[in-house]
């Protein structure tokens, strides 16, 4: 049977165009899709965007425009971007379709009727930037007397009818949760925030507005509209066919993974457990909260209007260089400035050098003194043995790290090989054994080709394109990219393609 694999990011909302942030979450959440993918999993990795809510309906107005209007273009912004940075996606969610109407009411209806939701009046403060509610002891007061929320996001004092959910009922179920399921969140620095957070008491949690009608419908009382986090978390359920458990995708419940930014994990790993909890349904196995991009040590966001479009690194540095800085410059987890010296370091140094001089070595080695064909494999030296068995080791640790996200480690795990292939050559100098022992050129250039075969195919979930173009270049039908047919070794005397560097420096233009 195969195993299937869940996995989630935000839906983004569309008050703004999307930027290095969101495509930084739905990168991570595409490495890690199809690395589960070629380790032989099924997989569902679920993307979308957040259309309801205030937020999006004042940025509609300032746009002059109808929030579907808005929402129309913006979700097909995030679907352009999401093509030119090759996000595997399987689906792509709005919150304004029918079936993810038909989801969420379902999930209302069930909590309603399990005896979770009741009306009342919510008389508070509101963050509009956060969609959040913020107890009073949470606000946070400036330097010239105002008052924030922790985020820094402005609040208003709201008072409007609302229908609640009974989060408090849940506290003790959520802390034992955490206890008994340690991975439930991730990493656990923050896990021990929202460990803190719950024990400091919940309240009850206002589901619905009435001061503006963007939103879905309360069933059965159609003056409130949900409120945008549990008409948004709904969307996890929503696109697995929820309430129907004849649905094709909803055997894909639970999820393994929801990947989201440090900026909601509160709803995440509070809210949407308990709201699970209350529904009867199976809980997700991981949440998984990574940190921010930064722009001279501020957070990117929309609201700051400090953005990024990765669409402009992209066609400045390429996609794959792109992609590779965002998983390898922070660790993940973390938080990291953004800037292009960064990037063109970890592109002239990791990829140029490290990576694209290896293959290019090798490869035109293999194309000037091997007639072009992959050479036999010979007898192992020592050291033959030693660099092949740390390269065959790889799928099994990096699923490890992959299966942890720790994305950033399971890079470093490639480029401690890749080192050591360096000095491999370096230490052989095939170029040298060419006039001294012809065979042993052709037996060390065929190790290398196998290393790099390897490396060619765990890097493919990082950097899909060119490792398209490597693996070509080794000799690698697609049908033999798979981690299960790395144990099959390639036939010799395979004719190889005339070699071509997959990483060029990248060189300043003012420099050329
Ligand atoms: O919160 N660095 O949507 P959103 C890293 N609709 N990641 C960043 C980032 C940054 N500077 N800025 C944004 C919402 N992100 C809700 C989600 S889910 C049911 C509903 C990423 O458009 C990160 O993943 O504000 C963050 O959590 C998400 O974008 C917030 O996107
Ligand atoms: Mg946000």
């Amino acid at each position: 049977m195969t195993r299937r694999y869940y996995v989630t990011t935000p839906i983004y909302y569309v008050n703004g165009a999307p930027h290095i942030g969101h495509a930084y979450t739905s990168v991570a959440a595409d490495v890690i899709a199809r690395f589960k993918r070629l380790a032989g999993f099924d997989v569902f990795f679920l993307t979308g965007t957040d259309e309801h809510g205030q937020k999006v309906e004042q940025a509609a107005q300032a746009a002059g425009v109808a929030p579907i209007e808005l929402a129309n273009r913006v979700a097909a912004d995030f679907r352009d971007m999401y093509d030119r940075m090759a996000i595997s996606y399987d689906d792509f969610i709005r919150t304004t379709e029918p079936r993810h109407a038909a989801g969420a009411s379902a999930l209302w209806k069930k909590l309603k009727e399990n005896g979770h939701i009741y009306l009342g009046a919510y008389e508070g403060w509101y963050a509009l930037r956060d969609e959040c509610f913020y107890q009073e002891e949470e606000l946070v007061t400036g330097p010239d007397g105002t008052r924030t929320a922790p985020t820094g996001a402005p609040v208003e004092w709201v008072k409007e009818p609302s229908y609640f959910f009974s989060l408090s009922k849940f506290q003790d179920r959520l802390l034992e949760l955490y206890e008994t399921h340690p991975g439930f969140v991730e990493p656990s620095s923050r896990r021990n925030e929202v460990i803190s957070f719950v024990r400091g008491g919940l309240r009850d949690l206002s589901i619905s507005r009435t001061s503006f009608n963007w939103g879905i419908p309360v069933p059965g009382d159609p003056k409130h509209v949900m409120y945008v986090w549990v008409d948004a978390l709904a969307n996890y359920l929503s696109a697995v066919g929820y309430p129907d458990g004849d649905a094709p995708r909803w055997d894909f419940w639970p999820p393994n993974l929801h990947l989201v930014g440090k900026d909601i994990l509160r709803f995440h790993a509070i809210y949407w457990p308990a709201l699970l909890m209350g529904a009867g349904l199976p809980l997700p196995e991981r949440v998984f909260s990574h940190g921010w991009w930064t722009i001279a040590g501020q957070k990117m966001s929309k609201s700051l209007g400090n953005v990024l479009d990765p669409r402009d690194l992209v066609a400045e540095f390429g996609l794959d260089p792109v992609r590779f800085f965002l998983m390898r410059e922070m660790p993940f987890g973390g938080d990291s400035d953004i800037n292009r010296r960064a990037i063109i370091t970890r592109m002239n140094v990791e990829l140029a050098n490290d990576l694209g001089n290896l293959a290019q070595r090798t490869l035109s080695q293999i194309a000037r003194n091997c007639g072009g064909v992959l050479p036999e494999r010979g007898t192992p030296t020592a050291e033959d043995t030693a660099l092949l068995a740390q390269a065959s080791l790889l799928p099994d640790i990096m699923h490890g790290q992959i299966d942890r996200q720790a994305l950033t480690d399971a890079l470093e795990e490639v480029w401690k090989v890749i080192r050591a292939s360096n000095a491999y050559i370096d230490h052989q100098a095939p170029w040298a054994l060419k006039k001294t022992d012809p065979q042993r050129m052709a037996d060390v250039l065929r190790v290398l080709a196998d290393v790099l075969r390897t490396i060619a195919t765990v890097l493919q979930p990082y950097m899909p394109g060119s490792m398209d173009a490597m693996l070509t270049q080794l000799g690698v039908e697609e049908a033999e990219r798979t981690f299960a047919a790395l144990d099959t070794p390639l036939p010799a005397g395979r004719a190889l393609p005339a070699p071509k560097g997959v990483f060029p420096r990248f060189v300043e233009p003012e420099a050329q």
